[in-house]
């Protein structure tokens, strides 16, 4: 099991397989400030945070972890600005992650004073490889460091003035035996004694993913049904993405009982990144579940991302990517052409166009450069297409084939794609003498 990395949990957990889809938003919490902002080459400065914080309020983020006071200054004056000059919004809350070490929380905490509400979040590793490798620490001993980073949590929650809720992470949680991780985030819960008023939050990341998603969703089933005082815990996960199946991780571990996903947007983040929360949501709103949040800009959404972080986002990105939209090849064109007056004609109210999962317009795209695209694949529907959305021509039969095969060969020579205004052009070479 060690070699293997993961631990399956004691007793079978399945339940979560009798589920089909998740049914309802979850609690989200950015942590692009934090986990994203670590992982780039060159973080972002205070002033691209706070764009960007504008940026995940205007998303519809009430849970946002804005950095680790603690472990560098413009996270400290980043987050003294946004309490200093009042910029969190009412609905919003703030999270700031502590390691389980006394100075650090007692750092952590200054740096958070004032604030109109505060997650504060603390973590310590967990893990069979952490325990033996890096801290060379008995279980007991790792306990205790959660135990006493808990215990100083509520003590200096107490003290300052403020409105604090606490969240525990046991780090590298993928890699711990579940009995232990359940163990010790038990002995966190009985320190914080949660109440309905005053949840806490118990997080699971999969710091690093080494499993398939069914284990990670038992592992996540095994915790939920043994947590104490399980009805006042929000139980929150942290998939990263080592394994490329971030958002199966969080969608099996909704399904298995957790209430909470953290991630960042286009999936930015440590190494692979988290998990992307946008692909989360759009996956629930083309099932047609309200994500709850607003992603109906999203060209304007990725350019201000790739812009604050410097990073790009793929072409096929799932839901944002520049081509994900796109059909070249004929039949593709075909259908979805057939699809998007089936849909006029007989049930405007229902999305079930080929080829297309979601109406490329609710997220901010257009028909016109985004989905009918022409090359040498292309088939004469296409090209119909494009003169007909573009320039309002509705071509008879015959000329449609025969200018489909014009445009494909061209574009099959000059080995490129063919704009809407070039096909015009092509159109109106080739039939002059009728026009
Ligand atoms: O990936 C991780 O384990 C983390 C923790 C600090 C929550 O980012
Ligand atoms: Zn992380």
């Amino acid at each position: 099991q060690y070699q293997r990395g993961y631990f399956m949990p004691p007793v079978s957990c399945m339940d979560w397989t009798k589920k089909e889809y998740v049914d309802k938003a979850p609690v989200w919490c950015s942590v692009d400030l934090r986990d994203g902002n670590q992982a780039l080459v060159e973080p972002m400065s205070l002033e691209q945070k706070l764009e960007f914080f504008k940026l995940l309020v205007a998303v519809g983020f009430k849970e946002i972890e804005v950095g680790f006071p603690a472990a560098s200054e413009t996270e400290y004056e980043f987050l003294r600005t946004l309490i200093e000059k009042d910029m969190i919004p009412d609905d919003v809350t703030i999270q700031v992650l502590t390691q389980a070490r006394e100075h650090i929380i007692k750092k952590t905490f200054e740096a958070v004073k004032g604030a109109p509400r505060a997650v504060v979040h603390v973590y310590n590793s967990t893990s069979l490889a952490q325990r033996e490798q890096v801290f060379r620490k008995s279980k007991e001993e790792i306990k205790q460091i959660a135990v006493d980073g808990a215990k100083l949590l509520k003590e200096l929650a107490e003290k300052e003035e403020g409105n604090f809720a606490f969240e525990y992470s046991p780090e590298s949680f993928t890699g711990t035996e579940p009995e232990y991780a359940l163990e010790v985030c038990n002995a966190v819960l009985d320190v914080w004694e949660p109440t309905a008023d005053n949840k806490a939050i118990i997080n699971l990341p999969a710091t690093v993913e080494m499993s398939m998603p069914h284990v990670f969703a038992s592992q996540v089933e095994y915790m939920s049904k043994n947590l104490h005082f399980r009805d006042n815990v929000v139980l929150s996960l942290h998939p990263h993405n080592d394994r490329g199946t971030g958002v199966a991780d969080a969608e099996l571990g909704l399904l298995a009982g957790a209430d909470r996903i953290e991630g960042t947007l286009f999936g930015n983040g440590e190494r692979t990144g988290n998990v992307d929360i946008i692909t989360l949501a759009m996956n629930m709103y083309a099932q047609g579940v309200n994500p709850e949040l607003d992603l109906s800009n999203m060209p304007k959404l990725a350019e201000t991302f790739e812009r604050l972080t410097k990073m790009k986002i793929h072409e096929r990105h799932p839901y944002c990517g520049k081509l994900v939209f796109a059909a070249f090849s004929g039949s593709h064109q075909d259908a979805i052409s057939k699809g998007m007056h089936y849909r006029v004609e007989k049930d405007p109210a229902h999305w079930t166009v080929p080829y297309l999962p979601i109406n490329p317009e609710d997220v901010g795209r257009t028909y016109d450069s985004d989905v009918i695209r022409i090359n040498s694949q292309s088939g004469k529907g296409g090209v119909a297409y494009v003169l007909e959305h573009n320039y309002g021509m509705i071509i008879p039969k015959k000329m449609r084939e025969d200018l489909g095969y014009a445009v494909k060969d061209i574009s099959d020579v000059q080995h490129k794609e063919i704009a809407p205004d070039e096909v015009l052009e092509i159109f109106e070479k080739r039939y002059k003498k009728f026009t």
